[in-house]
């Protein structure tokens, strides 16, 4: 069995176990990566996500009482309440709720249900176990009620998740890379029109290793979203100088004059975004050539960026990719995910995968007293509905 199919098969019986009974739907997502384009979804830009074989399930099946029972396998917690109303402040219950208000939202339909979530993606470490959660849920609940939602409407109604239930003002990279990813492929995504490009991916001799550095922020969400409104701020008062500057796209690197009107914060900021847009584009053509150096390089630059321009980055992160320089086999790598803190995305020359984890290990254990976790990444198809109990 494919780990797929084994959680789904795990999540299946669990739930017949719990419940006593079949549940209708099954859906499973995927957890995701990101290659290169961060900090841009929110500001109309680039990225190049893919999905990662982790993945998160749920079995769900309405019930006939107005009541929502939730069962996390993987947390070995649960709940029951209200469908109208949640007080609970656990996150991942907000999360399970928040995602059934918002896909059942502007629908006739109210319901209670029963789920059980089993999930094999890393909680907490940036390859966004929460966003597999909401679209699961998204999904299983569009085919329950045959709500047709496009894959748009589920990714903004994931976004809603995040900004009315957790109020997090976060972008839709996360939910897009779940659910549109395709195996052995990567994709470009145009997050000003929704625009898709899939590249097939056959680089052989190389690998993607995520490496968790074990640092978490308290001030990350605070420190994203004050970067969410200083890109506002730079774009308002860009168009207010220029008013054929409606969004960073209207901008390029060439047009770096432009933003000399902004205070020197703002110019950086923005300096990142405009870079990395450019990077993505750049990365696609060095993927498209093999070429492995210029990979590469546009991640080591995308990450001198997130440090330099949008300081996002942290100094256990800076001195694991300084060192990393050194060791052989390594062709670039940068910070991923919403930064202060996290994974890091490395590349490899296949071959060195090991020689590369235990140098970094010894140097990082040495530095900073931390054990570092490393991940050898393959890229899979997003997130479906994989199974429908007609008999219920
Ligand atoms: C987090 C957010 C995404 C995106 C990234 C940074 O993962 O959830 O929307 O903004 O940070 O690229």
């Amino acid at each position: 069995m494919t780990p797929k199919q084994t959680v789904l098969e795990q999540t299946k019986k669990i739930f017949q176990n719990k419940y006593n009974k079949n549940p209708e739907v099954i859906s499973i997502s995927p957890g995701r990566i990101n290659i290169i384009g961060e900090h841009v979804d929110y500001n109309l830009g680039l990225s190049m996500p893919a999905a990662i074989d982790k993945y998160l399930c749920i079995a769900i099946s309405k019930n006939r009482t107005e009541k929502i029972n939730g069962y996390s396998e993987t947390l070995n917690d649960s709940f029951s309440n209200n469908y109208s109303s949640n007080n609970d402040s656990r996150n991942w219950v907000k999360y399970v709720h928040g995602s059934i208000m918002e896909s059942l939202n502007k629908s006739k339909y109210k319901s209670g249900f029963d789920i059980v979530i089993n999930s094999t993606i890393p909680m907490g470490k940036g390859v966004s176990s929460s966003a597999a959660l909401e679209v699961s849920i998204l999904l299983s609940i569009n085919k329950i009620f045959n709500l047709k939602m496009s894959n748009n409407d589920i990714i903004k109604r994931c976004q809603s998740v995040d900004h009315n239930h957790i109020n997090i003002k976060s972008g839709i990279l996360d939910q897009s890379a779940c659910l549109l990813s395709k195996k052995d492929s990567i994709f470009i995504i145009d997050f000003y029109d929704m625009n898709i490009e899939y590249i097939k991916y056959n680089l052989k001799n190389i690998k993607w290793i995520l490496i968790d550095s074990k640092i978490r922020r308290e001030l990350a969400s605070s420190k994203y979203h004050e970067r969410v409104n200083e890109c506002k701020q730079a774009l308002k008062l860009l168009s207010i100088q220029n008013n054929k500057i409606n969004n960073f796209r209207d901008l390029n690197i060439n047009t770096a004059k432009e933003i000399s009107i902004l205070p020197p914060k703002l110019q950086k900021r923005v300096t990142h975004v405009v870079s990395e847009n450019d990077r993505v584009i750049k990365m696609k053509e060095a993927i498209k050539k093999e070429s492995i150096k210029q990979m590469g390089d546009l991640l080591i630059k995308s990450h001198e960026s997130l440090r330099d321009n949008y300081e996002v980055s942290c100094t256990e992160i800076d001195r694991m990719i300084n060192f990393s320089k050194s060791i052989k086999g390594w062709i670039g790598g940068r910070i991923m995910g919403g930064g202060f803190g996290g994974v890091t995305i490395n590349l490899i020359q296949l071959g060195y995968e090991d020689s590369f984890i235990d140098k970094l290990s010894i140097f990082y254990k040495n530095f900073f007293g931390l054990n570092c976790d490393a991940e050898d990444l393959s890229f899979v198809d997003g997130a479906e509905t994989i199974y429908i109990n007609s008999l219920n």
